[in-house]
């Protein structure tokens, strides 16, 4: 280290650099120590000045009002069994015989009117669209980088039941992730109606 005003040889200037080299040192060794005596879980429990101005009540205001935490926990879930107010459907798997059996006889509740093809057709272009295409060809924006998926108009597709394609939809199939967290209700039977348009409109 170059000392300001040190010719390079005399001996004074030699002490002062050891000197300046050993205060360094210490304070190299004070501020690992310093790190390393401090947890994270006790650096987050150490006061923050807002704690001790909030132990004058008319400071506290803020610190205990009744504010709005959006990631809080309910502090109650709802118990099991708990279905929601518009009702639950049941779990009905294509993997399991039953329940396939189930779903193939299953009817589609909702009319394939305009209002849920529209329905259907806005669901297709948000979560479907982007893996099968516009027309269901397996040619969406994704698919190129992830795996082409079957055509959703091809005998195989056609063939399914109305349940089947509600459940493929609900719980997803191999590498077909599940949308029934965001497709809901009847929204997944609008979905339905769409597929069949489109295997209509292309025969
Ligand atoms: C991330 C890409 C991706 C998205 C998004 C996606 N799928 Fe799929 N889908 C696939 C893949 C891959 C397969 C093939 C799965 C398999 O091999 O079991 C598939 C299979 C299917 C099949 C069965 C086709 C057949 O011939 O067996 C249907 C029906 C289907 N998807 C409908 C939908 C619908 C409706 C949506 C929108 C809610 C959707 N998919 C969203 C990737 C996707």
């Amino acid at each position: 280290m170059k000392m300001p005003g040190c010719a390079v040889r005399s001996t004074r200037c030699a002490e002062r650099r050891a000197s300046a080299h050993g205060a360094l040192r210490t304070a190299h060794l004070f501020l690992i120590l310093a790190m390393a005596a401090c947890t994270r879980d006790q650096w987050q429990r150490f006061p923050s000045p807002d704690d001790v101005v909030a132990k004058v009540p008319w400071f506290a205001t803020m610190h205990h009002g009744l504010a709005i935490q959006p990631y809080a926990i309910p502090s109650r879930p709802p118990v099991p069994g708990t279905v929601p107010t518009t009702g639950a459907a049941p779990e009905l798997h294509i993997d399991n015989d039953a329940e396939l059996a189930q779903l193939n006889r299953m009817r589609n509740p909702a009319a394939r009117t305009s209002e849920s093809l529209d329905r259907g057709q806005q669901l297709f272009t948000i979560y479907c669209y982007p893996c099968h295409g516009v027309a269901g060809q397996g040619d969406g924006p994704i698919a190129a980088k992830f795996v082409a998926p079957p055509s959703l108009t091809a005998a195989q597709a056609r063939r399914y039941s109305d349940g089947y394609l509600y459940a493929l939809i609900r719980y997803g199939r191999g590498i077909m992730p599940p949308y029934g967290d965001k497709v809901r209700g009847d929204d997944r039977w609008h979905l339905v109606n769409y597929l069949r348009l489109l295997q209509d409109t292309r025969k």
